[in-house]
This record gives structure tokens, C-alpha cells and sequence, in this order.
């Protein structure tokens, strides 16, 4: 385990990214959502705007990782769009831990590509197209992350992603996984969801875009109760897990084998 890391310069969105107008035109409620060419383009400026607290997901996210990457081995990051995480973890990880970042979205791992040569990053690094549904690609890890992307998996397959990520880590890695989540109480879910939208509304949403992704969204973003979350990393055989971030209806949790 390493020290604490110094505060790294994140790469968060700013006012200067092409601002998200995908959920603007009506016929958009009527389609399931796409990680497409038209999402990749403004999806730095969508993922600000619609996750709450990205910033710090993103530092506790580094932190984490920070304390279990082990030299010579590898740090995946499982859905990792337009590399984000990834540039933010290459600015304090030591440089002899490697990096592999995974999407089955090609004009994600463009943008990807494009941010880390425009970096200049010197790092092993490589960025792979792949389905987390039925390919094995974890191998050799000592940190994998997956940030919210699980949530895009169908429930069927969960466990088998899991089990394969848990089988490619070395033992005492760790596994980050963000995630929207619902809970129990219908009470309490409502409540989640409303203060939500109003967050959507205060980074600029109107209620027509708010609804129209909402709608497309519907059978394509299944989150789990966080306990389930927590079986599933059980079952795989990580034997100990926490939470580690909470905000409504997002919660983060790390696992270690
Ligand atoms: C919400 S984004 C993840 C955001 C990113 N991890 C971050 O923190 O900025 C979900 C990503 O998962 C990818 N994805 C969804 N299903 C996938 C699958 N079955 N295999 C690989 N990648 C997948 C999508 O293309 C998308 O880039």
C-alpha cells in the first residue's frame, strides 16, 4: 500500500466541453439510450451534469486505487467511455502500474485515445473494445474499477461479469464499483429520485429532457438495492466490502479478494 496521494489536477467537466442537447428533441424519449458517436461527442459534459458529486467519486475513486495498485501489475478500468478516470489516475498512480481501459463503445474509447495522446501520457496503457457481458478481459489486476457501467449489464449476467473480474485479480486486490441504486423503502426511493431530478434541474436540465431520458433510459439502466450489489461481490468471493460513497440513490462500495 502507498501514501495518500496529492491532489491531482481532475479532468472534470467545464464549461468549455460540448454541452449535452441529446434529450432536447421529443423523438428521443422513444429510443432506448445508446452509448453511440452522439453520446460519446457530449458524454463528458452529460456525465458532470448527471451524476452527482462526480468530482469526488472521481478523487475518492484515485485515492482508492492509489492504495492498492501494485507495481508491474494492472489497473482496468470496466466501462471507462471517454477515459476520465483513467487521466485522472495517471496523474498519481506510479508509472510502472499499467493501465487497461475497457468499453464496447468504439467512439468512447476514441475520445479515450484522443485525451491521453493529447496528455501525452507515457504509461503502459491500453484501451480495449470489449462486451464485459461475454468477453474475459481482466487479467493480472491489482485495482479494477467499474463506475458506473454495471448498472448497464443485464441482471441475467451480472454475476458471471463479476465472477470473471474476480477470477483476473490478484489476491488482496480490490475492485471499485460506483453505481445509481434504488432502495426498499418506496418512501425513501421517491424521495431519492425527486432531489435527483432537482440536482438535473440545477446543472440545467429542462423537465422535457429530464423526462425523454428518463423514458429511454427505462429498461437499459437497471440499478440495483445496494445489498444486492453486495451479494453479488459475496458470491464472487470477495470477502470483505464497504461502502465507501453514498448520495441518494448513487453509492460506491470497494471489494477486495
Ligand atoms: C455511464 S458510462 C461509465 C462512465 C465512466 N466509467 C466514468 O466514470 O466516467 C457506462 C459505460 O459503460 C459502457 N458499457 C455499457 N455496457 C457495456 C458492456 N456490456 N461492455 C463494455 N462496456 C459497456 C458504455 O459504453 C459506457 O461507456
Amino acid at each position: 500500500m502507498s501514501d495518500t496521494p496529492k491532489t491531482s489536477r481532475l479532468e472534470l467537466a467545464s464549461d468549455s466541453l460540448p454541452q449535452d442537447r441529446v434529450f432536447v428533441d421529443p423523438s428521443s424519449a422513444g429510443v432506448d439510450f445508446q452509448f453511440d458517436g452522439k453520446t460519446a461527442a457530449v458524454f463528458d459534459d452529460m456525465v458532470g451534469r448527471s451524476v452527482p458529486m462526480y468530482d469526488e467519486i472521481q478523487r475518492l475513486t484515485v485515492e482508492l486505487a492509489n492504495d492498492f495498485a501494485v507495481p508491474r501489475t494492472r489497473l482496468y478500468d470496466l466501462g471507462c467511455s471517454t477515459g476520465t478516470t483513467l487521466l485522472n489516475l495517471d496523474a498519481v498512480l506510479p508509472q510502472d502500474v499499467s493501465f487497461v481501459g475497457v468499453d464496447n463503445a468504439p467512439e468512447m474509447l476514441a475520445k479515450a485515445r484522443t485525451k491521453f495522446t493529447a496528455r501525452g501520457a507515457q504509461r503502459d496503457i491500453d484501451f480495449i473494445t470489449a462486451d464485459l457481458q461475454q468477453d474475459r478481459v481482466v487479467e493480472d489486476a491489482s485495482v479494477v474499477i467499474i463506475l458506473l457501467t454495471l448498472q448497464f449489464i443485464r441482471p441475467l449476467n451480472r454475476a458471471s461479469v463479476i465472477r470473471r473480474i474476480y477470477e483476473g485479480m490478484r489476491e488482496q486486490a480490490a475492485l471499485i464499483l460506483v453505481e445509481k441504486i434504488i432502495v426498499d423503502n418506496g418512501l425513501f426511493n421517491r424521495m431519492f429520485i425527486r432531489h435527483y431530478y432537482d440536482m438535473k434541474r440545477r446543472n440545467g436540465y429542462s423537465e422535457s429532457e429530464i423526462a425523454n431520458k428518463r423514458e429511454a433510459l427505462e429498461n437499459v439502466l437497471i440499478p440495483y438495492r445496494p445489498e444486492e450489489n453486495v451479494a453479488l461481490l459475496k458470491e464472487a468471493g470477495f470477502n470483505q466490502v464497504e461502502e465507501f460513497f453514498r448520495w441518494y440513490n448513487f453509492n460506491g462500495m470497494i471489494a477486495v479478494k
